[in-house]
């Protein structure tokens, strides 16, 4: 539904270039929510304005919905049309609302609806059923002013929909709302997902909403998408950042000489009894260093830290039993023991 190739933004002022994004391939499949998550400067609004052409890649492709869009860039007066119909079908929502402070609700949904071109009786119908899809019928007369931020952001994303757009930018529009606003309005993008079949392509900083409510996500650094894919193909990732980030599973090892695992449980495994077979089977001690259990993507997800006793050669055996069980299993590595400072440890996938 998106997809970017080779997408490059170099801003140039003052005789000084920024690289905010550096060759950036980027998939979103038709109907699912798709979160790119990094740290401020890493170039997640460059990309989404990028997406939607608001501004100009120096370099690369950008195709939604089938149409490439950078190739209707620079091409007269036509491609201008033509660009300005493919990016009503792309709705954006942003962070601080941009909503008129001298208009009434209604009339800031009707805005853009004015702009299409569409009658005063249409609008007025259009604005009110947008309204009533984001949960607001009773506040069409209210001004910006007598609302909530999470009321705002309601009628930010009834007036993104106003074009029926195929896809949705949203880029931080949960930054500026309160914990339980934010869930409320990500159940609305999630179920306007469902409902209406739209594509959502959001931008956060914020690990909680790739969990909330994202199918797939990346990982946005110095303007490079350095991880990306579903939320579970992530989990089942060894030595994934974003999965670590997701889900923080900790415990360092209780001595020198032992077998350090972490294992993701998806669905069905999340409930069976493995660690206690794995005990039985090979009839061994196990210690569970950490262990966290969480929905993720609207599954249930595990994940536990386990200590084997022996070095991993011995242990060969039970891992591949984990592995039988249709778990997810990396070899935790233990910290340099030189370097006391630096207790991170590295996930590696061990030998199948
Ligand atoms: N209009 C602009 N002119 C010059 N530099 C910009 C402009 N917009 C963004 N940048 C720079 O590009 C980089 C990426 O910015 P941005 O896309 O806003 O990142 P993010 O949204 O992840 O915080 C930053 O270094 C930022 O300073
Ligand atoms: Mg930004």
């Amino acid at each position: 539904m998106i997809t970017t190739t080779g997408l490059t933004k170099v801003y140039r002022s003052r005789g000084r270039e920024v690289t905010a994004l550096d060759g950036v391939d980027l998939h979103v499949k038709e109907g699912e929510v798709y979160g790119v998550i990094g740290q401020s400067g890493a170039g997640k609004s460059s990309l989404i304005r990028c997406v939607n052409l608001l501004e100009r890649p120096t370099a690369g492709t950008v195709t939604v919905n089938g149409r490439e869009l950078t190739a209707l860039v620079g091409r007269g007066a036509r491609a201008g049309k033509e660009l300005r119909e493919a990016r009503s079908r792309i709705g954006m929502v942003f962070q601080h609302f941009n909503l008129l402070s001298s208009r009434s609700v209604r009339d800031n949904v009707e805005l853009p609806l004015e702009i299409l071109g569409l009658s005063g009786r249409e609008r007025t119908r259009k604005a009110l059923e947008l309204l009533d899809l984001v949960g607001l019928s009773d506040k069409a007369k209210a001004y910006p002013g007598q609302l909530s931020g999470g009321q705002k952001q309601r009628v930010g994303i009834a007036r993104a929909l106003a074009g029926d757009p195929k896809v949705l930018l949203s880029d931080e529009a949960t930054s500026a709302l309160d914990p339980e606003t934010t869930r409320s309005i990500l159940e609305l993008l999630r179920d306007l997902n469902r409902r209406l079949g739209l594509t959502v392509l959001l931008i956060t900083h914020e690990m909680d909403v790739v969990k909330t409510v994202c199918d797939s996500a990346a990982l946005m650094e110095n303007g490079r998408i350095v991880e990306s894919g579903t939320v579970s193909e992530l989990l089942a990732t060894p030595g994934s950042q974003l999965a670590t980030a997701l889900f923080p599973v900790g415990g360092d090892a209780s001595g020198p000489g032992r077998t350090v695992v972490d294992v993701t449980f998806h669905g069905d495994a999340a409930t069976r009894p493995v660690i206690s077979q794995l005990s039985r089977t090979y009839n061994i001690d196990i210690s569970i260093l950490g262990a966290a259990m969480d929905t993720v993507a609207g599954k249930q997800v595990g994940r536990m830290r386990i200590e084997l006793p022996g070095p991993f050669e011995e242990n060969v055996v039970p891992i591949g039993f984990l592995r039988e069980q249709g778990l997810q299993v990396g070899i935790v590595e233990p910290a340099e023991p030189t370097k006391p400072a630096d207790r991170a440890t590295t996930v590696k996938e061990g030998a199948k």
